[in-house]
């Protein structure tokens, strides 16, 4: 924070007189819309409870008109259903948004973090953790989903990254939910992307769709040196981890168009706001859904707007895409969930299933750093934004993210891979990350990096075997989920979070590393001294204190065929209900090996044509 503050008081002084922005009519408009939304980040408090976008002055419900369908949220999935159903011109579409509208300031990649201190983020914290998050505050992870139009797609860090073929196998093999094997999926990635990378799988991407996906600009001489790096661990470089091949090493893919971030709301619901067939309503807080339990229908949605109760009905369907955590929390208060536990809070049960059940996240270490002597950038604000503008530097990128690493231990690349490394600088002490990583001050103290030098490797676990639960903490929408992601319970999930780190470890005092007089840091972790330093029980200790969420909570509203063990079915229909559905990144039954918006447009886009096939319109 300290270095950034400096940086932009230098900027401050320097700006006049310049002229350059493509949007702007010069660029001091341009750098006052960044330093505004910058210290608004610094002072904002994030609100405890959901008081201030629920209070009404009445308790009189209006009628909000009745569609052919309700959508709620507008995020990865459910911007692409609004877009992909309004196709159809006789149906209309209501599509609820809790949040408000993107702006300029979101599209800029490498600020990305100061909007997660924003009202465009639910700023949920995790319950207090056992095994995990031991060195954030109070043990509670902090977990930023969107709460903005594109929900998550705008404010995330754009990495896309599908997974493996494996993945979506399993889909259908393990969790038999017939239609969603790799070979029937991959047409709806096809279908949404734009992929203007070079060099590229072909036959892997879209080129016709509204999603453009780029790669990441370059920092001159560090992609050589991780490229050389990662060959000692035996992850080769390869060129498209969304293509034939994943397990290797390569240049990040991102959500962008030119030097600016892609969003579902900027590739699939501007283009046709003006569809006449399709309304969105941003600041619609949706708080219950309405059901006639003598016909398992969902006949419409309540919900609040600018401190007015409306009621919206459903003629064809209700279609959940509030994100995994707020669609359960929203069908738990609906009378869907555990009964048990909707019993034990006074909400009469109407379907009995495991809503909340099977939450999974991926969680990273991020104390992994190598030490350079080599400075990769060392640039004001101001200077950065001009590279900015020119679509260079690292503003380009979130946590100015460079490659990714993806690896199953050597075996063939007919195996998914565990572990992920997405590498970049600077590292999470630096300026721009610190203040989310919320780590308490004795782990701010002691794990201290040089953000000019460092090259941090944040090593996500991709297939966690520890599953939590999300669960209401009382009937009322006012009141925020309990979540719990139950991080790194069971301990099969640091042998091989440490295998991983292993691999980076076994590489100190090579001559590659030496040739840049760098070595792979070691910190004084807080509260692990009972161990032996660099021993593997000390290491343990560190991971369980420096990890934090991806933020990529799924399962929630599991899908599956069996409604002992899932929510909605193979055609996202929640088990006993003809027309209600969840379309979001709750379905997925586990976690992909790569991040999530990817699979959860892909979702979006088949769930549409399932609907479109059910009506008659394909
Ligand atoms: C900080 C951050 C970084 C991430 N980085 C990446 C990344 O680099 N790559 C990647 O692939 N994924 C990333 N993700 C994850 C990815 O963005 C999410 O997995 C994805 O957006 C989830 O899609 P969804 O449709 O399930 O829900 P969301 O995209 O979260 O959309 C849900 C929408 O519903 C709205 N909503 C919620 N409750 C209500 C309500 N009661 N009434 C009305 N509307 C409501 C929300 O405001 C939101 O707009 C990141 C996420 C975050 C938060
Ligand atoms: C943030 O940027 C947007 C434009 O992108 C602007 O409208 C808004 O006023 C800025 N916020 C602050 C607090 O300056
Ligand atoms: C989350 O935890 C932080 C740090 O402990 C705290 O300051 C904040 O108030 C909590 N937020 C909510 C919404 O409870
Ligand atoms: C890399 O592969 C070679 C050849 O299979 C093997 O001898 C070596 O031990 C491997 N190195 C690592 C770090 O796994
Ligand atoms: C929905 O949109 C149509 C066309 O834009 C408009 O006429 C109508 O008033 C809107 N309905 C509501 C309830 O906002
Ligand atoms: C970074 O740039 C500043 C300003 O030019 C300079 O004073 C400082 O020494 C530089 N830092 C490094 C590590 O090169
Ligand atoms: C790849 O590994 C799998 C699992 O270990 C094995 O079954 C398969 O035969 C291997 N394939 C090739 C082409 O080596
Ligand atoms: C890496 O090697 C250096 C010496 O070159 C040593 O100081 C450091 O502790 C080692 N790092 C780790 C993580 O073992």
């Amino acid at each position: 924070m300290y270095i950034w503050k400096i940086t932009l008081l230098s900027f401050t002084l320097l700006f006049f007189n310049e002229v350059c922005s493509l949007k702007y009519d010069n660029f001091e408009d341009f750098v006052k819309m960044v330093l505004g939304n910058v210290s608004a980040a610094e002072s904002y408090v994030i609100p405890k409870d959901n008081y201030d976008s629920l209070k009404t002055d009445s308790s009189t419900i209006k009628y909000f008109g009745s569609y052919d369908f309700i959508i709620v949220g507008a995020g990865a999935a459910g911007a692409v259903l609004a877009n992909r159903l309004t196709e159809i011109k006789k149906w209309t579409v209501l599509l609820l948004e809790a949040g408000g509208p993107d702006n300029d300031f979101t599209k800029i990649l490498g600020l990305e973090p100061y909007t997660l201190l924003s009202p465009m983020s639910w700023g949920y914290n995790t319950t207090k953790q056992e095994h995990s998050c031991l060195g954030i505050e109070n043990q509670q992870c902090f977990l930023p989903l969107g709460n903005v139009i594109g929900g998550g797609t705008t404010i995330n860090a754009a990495v896309y990254a599908r997974g493996h073929p494996e993945d979506y196998n399993r889909w259908d093999k393990v969790y038999h939910n017939k239609g969603w094997s790799y070979e029937e999926v991959l047409p709806y990635f096809k279908k949404s992307e734009k992929a203007i990378l070079e060099p590229r799988d072909s036959s892997f991407h879209g080129d016709g769709g509204p999603f453009t996906i780029s790669h990441v600009g370059k920092i001159p001489g560090l992609d050589e040196f991780l490229i050389d790096l990662f060959d000692m661990a035996n992850i080769s470089h390869i060129t498209d981890y969304n293509g034939k091949v994943q397990n290797g090493i390569s240049k990040v893919q991102v959500a962008r168009q030119g030097n600016e971030r892609v969003s579902t709301a900027s590739a699939f619901l501007k283009p046709v706001e003006s569809r006449s067939n399709l309304n969105i309503s941003m600041g619609s807080f949706v708080t219950k859904i309405a059901i006639d339990e003598a016909k398992d229908r969902a006949t419409g949605v309540y919900f609040v707007k600018n401190g007015q109760r409306y009621f919206a009905a459903a003629k064809k369907e209700v279609i959940m895409s509030a994100g995994s955590i707020n669609s359960a929390q929203i069908l738990m208060l609906s009378g869907i969930g555990p009964k048990e536990h909707l019993c034990s809070l006074d909400i009469p049960v109407v379907k009995d299933l495991p809503v909340g059940k099977y939450l999974q996240d991926h969680t990273m270490f991020i104390g992994l750093g190598i030490r350079t002597n080599e400075v990769f950038y060392n640039n004001t604000m101001l200077e950065l934004l001009k590279m900015y503008e020119k679509n260079e530097g690292p503003l380009t990128a979130t946590f100015q993210l460079q490659m990714v690493a993806f690896t199953n231990f050597g075996r063939n690349d007919t195996v998914r891979p565990e572990i992920e490394f997405a590498i970049g600088c600077p590292a999470p002490t630096g300026p721009q990350t610190q203040f989310i990583m919320r780590l308490t001050d004795e782990y701010t103290e002691a794990f201290q990096s040089d953000s000019l030098r460092d090259i941090w490797l944040y090593m996500a676990l991709l297939h966690p075997k520890s599953r939590g639960s999300v669960k209401l903490k009382s009937s009322n929408p006012i009141d925020k989920p309990l979540i719990d992601p139950n991080y790194l319970a069971e301990d099969e999930d640091i042998e091989t979070l440490y295998r991983g780190l292993k691999l980076i470890l076994d590489l100190n005092n090579t001559d590659i590393l030496k040739s840049k007089s760098a070595y792979v840091l070691d910190f004084d972790f807080p509260n692990c001294e009972s161990h032996e330093k660099l021993s593997k029980d000390w290491w343990v200790c560190g991971i369980r204190h420096l990890t934090i969420p991806v933020y990529h909570p799924v399962s929630t509203t599991i899908m599956g065929p069996n409604p002992k063990y899932s929510v909605v079915d193979p055609k996202l229909l929640v088990h006993g209900m003809k027309n209600l559905r969840v379309v979001d990144g709750g379905v997925l039954p586990e976690l992909n090996s790569g991040h999530t918006f990817a699979p959860i447009m892909m979702v979006g886009e088949k769930a549409s044509d399932i609907i479109k096939q059910r009506y008659g319109a394909l």
